[in-house]
């Protein structure tokens, strides 16, 4: 072979491989500014002066706006003319994907249980989580399958598939024993990995509690009392897509024939308030979708959600803000049942502070948010109407231990540390629910 023919093959070779890192989206020059709006229309004036998009998560600070290094300047000038208030929260959004990339990935699935391990025979070591690593769709499902054969009082099953084809799972303890249920969502929002994350967290932990119980003079734990319902991951698609290609993608994958965008919002999918703090265009990141449960994602919660009977609390977990919303998130008008909620939400939040010291703080989106926070479509406003009396989403931090904020990008060293807010507020929640 000539050389020239040689190195014609290798080009071949070499560009029909598809290049990962090409693939990918580059945020370089890329920040993240919180800004101080009141209102959704001074949201999308300043977006449309700007050119920057929302991240449509919100803090304390105000509404974040990601901004190339062009945009960031027009956006600045255009609130100081308005007077509202710029604050860069990520100067270098690209580095601190790249740190959160450098955090050890590989390190997961580890193998540092060994009780569990011993007693399934079927299953390596490997399945089992550290929790010091945010792992992939197949990590995750190989995990919830080893807590199967290594419980007796643990089922997975899928609940549907998503538009990639993916399942969707749900992990059922303590099923057929006629206890009152508790239903959990994570991982609605693709890049928001601490929500999988934590839930993973508790459910470890939940399992773990659950097989100790030895004598029957041992009074039961609140576990035990539960028939829990955990769907870890209800947008693999999208999140499989924030790890491989865009680690801010928030939406789901579909695809459609009219737009080139991709993608539907799912938690601005559902009846209740639909539309409200949603967008019809389908480029949005908020795009409501062409209709309420048009999207296997949502269509499979509402499957599944209705068809079981006497559930009693319902959470849906997000990332970030440090909040616990109750319904409703889509008005202004109060919840009938508002009173109620608060007491849970603020004993939850009393609960998580004394057990872990951290702050969360409890209302509806627009008391937690502001006017920008009123959104509907969403999961909370939805499982209320469906009989469940206490309904909320928790919002979990962006903050590092020390108080450093990372937004999305939260380091995996503190999976644990969230985790550990999650397990005291469904503990606490489930706690409070029973007595009712
Ligand atoms: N971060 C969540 C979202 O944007 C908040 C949902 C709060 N609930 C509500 N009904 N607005 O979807
Ligand atoms: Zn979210």
């Amino acid at each position: 072979m000539k050389w020239t023919s040689a190195i014609l093959v290798v080009l071949t070779l070499v560009s029909s491989t598809p290049n990962r890192a090409e693939d990918k989206v580059s945020y370089a020059g890329y920040s993240v500014v919180q800004v101080g709006v009141n209102s959704t229309d001074e949201m999308v004036g300043l977006e449309a002066e700007s050119g920057c998009v929302t991240l449509h998560e919100w803090s304390k600070h105000g509404v974040g706006f990601l901004c190339d290094r062009f945009q960031s300047p027009r956006l600045r000038r255009a609130a100081k003319s308005k007077h509202i208030s710029t604050r860069v929260s990520t100067r270098h959004l690209d580095r601190l994907i790249r740190e959160e990339q450098r955090s050890p990935r590989s390190a997961d699935p580890q193998n540092n249980n060994r009780r569990l391990n011993a007693r399934n025979k079927n299953r390596g070591r490997s399945d089992m989580l550290s929790h010091n690593a945010y792992v992939g769709v197949d990590g995750i499902y190989r995990f919830l399958d080893a807590l199967q054969d290594s419980y007796p009082n643990v089922n997975v099953k899928s609940i549907g598939k998503t538009f990639e084809g993916r399942d969707i799972k749900v992990v059922v303890v303590n099923e057929g024993r006629g206890l009152p249920k508790l239903f959990i969502d994570a991982g609605i929002h693709a890049r928001e990995w601490i929500s999988p994350a934590a839930t993973l967290f508790f459910l470890d932990r939940l399992t773990k509690v659950l097989s100790r119980r030895k004598s029957k003079s041992t009074p039961p734990t609140i576990g035990e009392k539960y028939e829990w319902h955990i769907v870890p991951l209800a947008n693999p698609d999208g999140y499989e897509f924030s790890r491989t290609s865009d680690r801010m993608w928030r939406k789901n994958r579909r695809r459609f024939s009219d737009s080139k965008c991709v993608g539907v919002d799912l938690n601005r999918n559902f009846p209740q308030g639909y539309g409200v703090g949603a967008s019809k265009n389908h480029c949005s990141e908020v795009y409501q979708g062409p209709s309420p449960f048009s999207e296997a994602e949502s269509r499979a919660i509402k499957n599944y959600v209705e068809q079981l009977q006497n559930i009693r609390v319902a959470v849906s977990v997000h990332s970030f803000g440090n909040v616990l919303i109750y319904p409703w998130g889509y008005t202004n008008k109060p919840h009938p049942n508002q009173r109620e909620l608060h007491r849970i939400a603020s004993s939850v939040a009393n609960a998580i502070r004394n057990i872990t010291g951290e702050v969360y703080q409890p209302g509806t989106a627009k008391q937690v948010f502001g006017n920008w926070g009123i959104a509907g479509g969403a999961t909370d406003d939805y499982y209320i109407t469906k009989g469940i009396l206490y309904s909320f989403t928790m919002e979990l931090p962006e903050q590092g231990a020390d108080g450093t904020e990372h937004g999305f990008l939260l380091p995996p060293s503190n999976i644990k540390r969230v985790g550990r807010h999650l397990s005291a507020a469904l503990t606490t929640l489930a706690i409070m629910a029973n007595n009712n």
